[in-house]
């Protein structure tokens, strides 16, 4: 594919750079440290996107906040994934009026994966005049720009404009997490899967110079962070835009070698595009977490290909079944979609015996949701929301009893785990494989990896004790 992506220049980020001091400026000079709220919804692309709109915000002075009521500026930082994302976002939008209404000067942004539908854009721009501005996830790197329009001219900005993307290096980041960090890797997605709205919101595949990555990343262990995760909507694909013959395994390779202690994974990645190299490379480096997020989406075969994926079931079992001969406690996690237009009953047992085949450790699993624009959309679909919901609650029961008989065996083991904070009484950790296991000791051991013996668990999390 012909590669567009438009690189922002470094003196494009420095007129950004220079809008954030006069920012700083303008609200020293009334003696004012300006409070800045971001609320982030979606996956973790968006988490990654608020760390740099934290980042802008910081260089302009603002003070980070948790809450709306009394904030300067707000930011919404949405997702487009599923209409309920959607509605949550609108319903959560009404609430914010009232803070405005408490505090006159504060400006309210909408953007994220909503902001880069048109009709979103619309309805927000007639029908929630209390917002100040939006902008699509193209236009994040000139954030700070926007933001000063909105506090000196008192108008109204909306940097909607499509793209097929770009990539903006130098952006700061102010990270939410001390021992956890996000690497966006790459953005955008090519696979226009029939369901999906992320390729029509987030522009073109395009990969980040394996250069920036790793000086990013040999910050973060310099900076004391444990566990790296790499992002990007279809991982497998990094590097075939930038031809310099570097592939996703190289580049986990070549992270995983770097000194330090700390685990790396990555996601997301689709199961047409996963090689055995990749497999191999995580099986050949102690440092890559033993974690494999491959969503399957459906179980069939005639439903995977009216989804366009690019792979049938037995391309995707066997996959599951190279990753396990070359690492025998590989966990594995998916992403499922229940009641796709015109799914059948038998198609759906399909899905659920690829369930009870793989033996995922966790499921993230998605009642099918038409979006505007996608083929999907204006599918056949006779299937009724009960049966949906009945399938739904199905694929829930088979997999929650899988994850308490993988919980189970993990009883009277001992597993090393990072921990990385509290829940009221208890410190929580992660295994290697992400698993989430509590404990009880001392809050000096947040940031270390230690070796628990576990003793209990649940279908969703394990209990152990520091051995
Ligand atoms: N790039 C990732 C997925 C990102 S979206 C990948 O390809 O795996 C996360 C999950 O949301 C998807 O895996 C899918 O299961 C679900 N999803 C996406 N669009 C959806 C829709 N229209 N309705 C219901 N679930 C959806
Ligand atoms: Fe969406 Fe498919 Fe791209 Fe994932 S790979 S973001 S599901 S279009
Ligand atoms: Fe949602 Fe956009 Fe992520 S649509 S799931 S926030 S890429």
């Amino acid at each position: 594919m012909e590669r567009k992506t438009t690189v922002i220049t470094d003196e494009q980020l420095r007129h950004q750079q220079q809008v954030c001091e006069m920012i700083k400026e303008y609200w020293l000079a009334q003696g004012i440290t300006p409070k800045a709220w971001v609320d982030t919804y979606g996956c973790q692309q968006n988490e990654a996107d608020s760390e740099r709109i934290r980042g802008m915000l910081s260089a302009c002075g603002y003070a980070i906040v948790n809450e709306g009521e009394g904030a300067d500026v707000i930011v919404m930082n949405t997702c487009a994934i599923r209409e309920h994302a959607e509605q949550r976002v609108f319903g959560n939008l009404g609430a914010l009026s009232h803070y405005k209404r408490r505090h006159g000067r504060m400006k309210i942004f909408l953007c994220g994966c909503m902001a880069g539908q048109k009709s979103v854009a619309d309805r927000v721009k007639n029908s929630y005049p209390y917002v100040d501005g939006c902008f699509n996830p193209h236009q994040l790197w000139r954030f700070p720009e926007l933001l000063w329009y909105t506090i000196t001219k008192n108008k109204r900005i909306f940097a909607t404009e499509d793209s097929s993307g770009n990539i903006c290096e130098g952006i700061p980041i102010v990270r939410t997490n001390n021992l956890k960090a996000w690497v966006s890797i790459m953005y955008g997605c090519n696979n226009f899967c029939s369901y999906c709205i992320v390729p029509y919101v987030r522009g073109r595949e395009r990969s980040r110079q394996p250069g920036e990555i790793i000086e990013e990343v040999k910050g973060l262990i310099a900076a004391g962070y444990k566990d790296i995760t790499l992002l990007g909507q279809n991982v497998n694909s990094y590097g075939k835009d930038l031809g310099l013959g570097i592939d996703f395994a190289d580049l986990m390779a070549q992270i995983a070698e770097l000194p330090g202690e700390f685990l790396l994974r990555f996601m997301t990645s689709h199961p047409k595009d996963a090689s055995h190299k990749l497999f191999d490379t995580m099986a050949s480096h102690d440092k890559i977490a033993k974690q494999f997020h491959l969503p399957f989406q459906s179980g069939n075969d005639r439903i995977l290909k009216a989804m366009n994926r690019h792979y049938d079931l037995a391309q995707y079992l066997s996959l599951i079944d190279y990753g396990r001969s070359v690492m025998p406690d590989l966990v594995f996690t998916s992403d499922v979609i229940v009641g796709f237009p015109g799914e059948t009953e038998e198609e759906f047992e399909d899905t659920v015996k690829l369930i009870e085949r793989v033996r995922f450790d966790a499921l993230f699993t998605f009642i099918f949701s038409p979006r505007g624009g996608t083929p999907a959309a204006s599918m056949d679909d006779p299937t009724t929301k009960e049966e949906k919901n009945a399938r739904f609650d199905r694929l829930c029961r088979v997999q929650n009893q899988i994850s308490l008989e993988k919980h189970q065996a993990y009883l009277g083991k001992t597993v090393r785990v990072l921990v990385d904070g509290t829940d009221k009484e208890f410190l929580t950790s992660r295994t290697e494989g992400g698993r989430l296991v509590r404990l009880s000791g001392s809050s000096e051991l947040i940031g270390q990896y230690i070796n628990v013996k576990i003793t209990d668990c649940t279908t969703w999390s394990l209990v152990g004790e520091p051995v």
